[in-house]
C-alpha cells in the first residue's frame, strides 16, 4: 500500500482509506457487524492506515465498531471523524453559531473519542461547511474551539466536510490557510473539484480526502436497470425515478473506455481516477466487507490515468441532472 502526505501535516496516509458510514448501519440498512468488522481488519491487514468516520454514522456505532478493531488488533491508524451540525442541516444554512458553536464542536469530539476509546483522534472535520462563515464573527469562537482541542491533544489537525457537490463553497477557505484537510466527492462523474479546489490544496498544503469514488455504487459496475434497495435505505431515493438509468447508461460507456487490460472493472478504474489527482491524498471508498477491501487495496498498485486519457474523461462529467422526459 502505498502512502501519500495528509498536506502539511506530515503525516503518511495510505492511498486506500476506509469509509466507514456503511458499517454504522442507519441509512445503509443491509449492513451486518460480523462483515464489517472483518473488513475492518483485513483493511489493517493490507495496510489501510486511515479511517474516516463520523458520529452520526449509526449515532456513534461506526466509531465504535472502528474502536474495538483497533483495540483488539493493536495496530496504529489514523482516525478521522466529524462534528455534526448542531442544527442538523445538510447542506450548511444558517450562521456558524447554529451549526459549530465552540461548545458543542467540545462536546461532539469528547462524545467521538468516548465512543471511540481513544484519548485523540488525527483529524477533527466540521461535517458541513460554506465560505460564508468565513466572515461570520462566530466563525473565531468556533476557531479558538478547535485550537484549544489541538493544545489538549484531543485533536492532532482539523479539516472540514465540503457540502455535496459545492466544491467552490470551501476555497476561500483552503486559501486561507487555516485548516489541515478538507473532504470532497470526487469521481468520474463529479470531477469539478480538480478545476479549483485542489489546486489550492495543493498550493496551500490542504490534504485531501476523496469521498464517494463510486457514486454511492453507481460507478461499481454493479447496478443495473433491476437494482432495488431496501424501504428506509437512502440509496433508494439516491438512484430514484429515472436516475437509476441514466447512471446504468453512463457507467456502461465508462466500463467500455476503461475496463480491461490493467482495470479488471469500473470499480478499479473509478478509484485509478481519484487517485490520478496529485492533490489528494487518499480515497476512502465506503467498504462493508473484505472482499471489496482487498479489491479496492489493489488500486494502489495502478499508474496515474496520463493526461490525455483524464482530458478524455472529461467528456463523461455528469451533474445528475436529467433532461426532461
Ligand atoms: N458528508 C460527508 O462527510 C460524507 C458523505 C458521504 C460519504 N462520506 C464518507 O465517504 C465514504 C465513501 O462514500 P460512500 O460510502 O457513501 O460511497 P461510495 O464509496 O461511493 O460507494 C460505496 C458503495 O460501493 C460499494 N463498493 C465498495 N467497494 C466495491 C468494490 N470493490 N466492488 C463493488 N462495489 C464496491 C459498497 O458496497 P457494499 O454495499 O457491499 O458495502 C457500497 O455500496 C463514506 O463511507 C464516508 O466515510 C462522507
Amino acid at each position: 500500500m502505498r502512502c501519500r502526505a495528509l498536506g502539511r501535516t506530515g503525516l503518511q496516509v495510505s492511498e486506500l482509506g476506509f469509509g466507514s458510514w456503511g458499517i454504522g448501519g442507519g441509512l445503509w440498512t443491509d449492513s451486518s457487524d460480523a462483515d464489517s468488522l472483518a473488513a475492518l481488519r483485513r483493511a489493517l491487514e493490507l495496510g489501510v492506515n486511515l479511517f474516516d468516520t463520523a458520529y452520526v454514522y449509526g449515532d456513534g456505532h461506526s466509531e465504535e465498531l472502528i474502536g474495538r478493531v483497533l483495540r483488539e488488533t493493536g495496530r496504529r491508524a489514523y482516525v478521522a471523524t466529524k462534528v455534526p451540525p448542531k442544527n442538523k442541516s445538510w447542506p450548511s444554512s444558517g450562521g456558524i453559531a447554529e451549526a459549530f458553536p465552540a461548545d458543542w464542536v467540545v462536546a461532539c469530539t469528547e462524545r467521538s473519542l468516548r465512543k471511540l476509546g481513544v484519548d485523540s483522534v488525527e483529524l477533527q472535520q466540521l461535517h458541513v461547511w460554506n465560505d460564508g462563515w468565513l466572515d461570520d464573527p462566530a466563525f473565531e469562537d468556533t476557531r479558538a474551539a478547535l485550537e484549544r482541542l489541538t493544545r489538549e491533544g484531543k485533536i492532532r489537525f482539523w479539516g472540514v466536510s465540503i457540502d455535496a457537490r459545492k466544491p467552490g463553497t470551501a476555497v476561500r477557505l483552503v486559501r486561507s490557510g487555516l485548516p489541515h484537510a478538507i473532504q470532497a466527492i470526487y469521481n468520474l462523474f463529479h470531477q469539478e473539484p480538480a478545476d479549483e479546489l485542489f489546486p489550492a490544496c495543493r498550493e496551500h498544503g490542504v490534504g485531501v480526502l476523496v469521498r464517494v469514488p463510486f457514486d454511492e455504487g453507481g460507478l461499481t459496475g454493479r447496478l443495473s436497470e433491476d437494482s432495488r434497495f431496501p424501504e428506509g435505505d437512502f440509496r433508494a431515493n439516491y438512484f430514484a425515478g429515472r436516475l437509476l438509468g441514466e447512471t446504468v447508461r453512463r457507467a456502461k460507456a465508462l466500463e467500455r473506455e476503461l475496463v480491461g487490460g490493467d482495470a479488471p472493472d469500473l470499480a478499479a478504474a473509478a478509484l485509478r481516477y481519484c487517485l490520478s489527482d496529485p492533490a489528494v491524498s487518499t480515497v476512502i471508498p465506503g467498504m462493508r466487507r473484505p472482499t471489496h477491501v482487498e479489491a479496492n487495496a489493489r488500486a494502489s498498485e495502478a499508474p496515474p490515468y496520463p493526461p490525455p486519457r483524464l482530458a478524455a474523461l472529461r467528456a463523461h462529467a455528469w451533474k445528475r441532472d436529467l433532461a426532461p422526459a
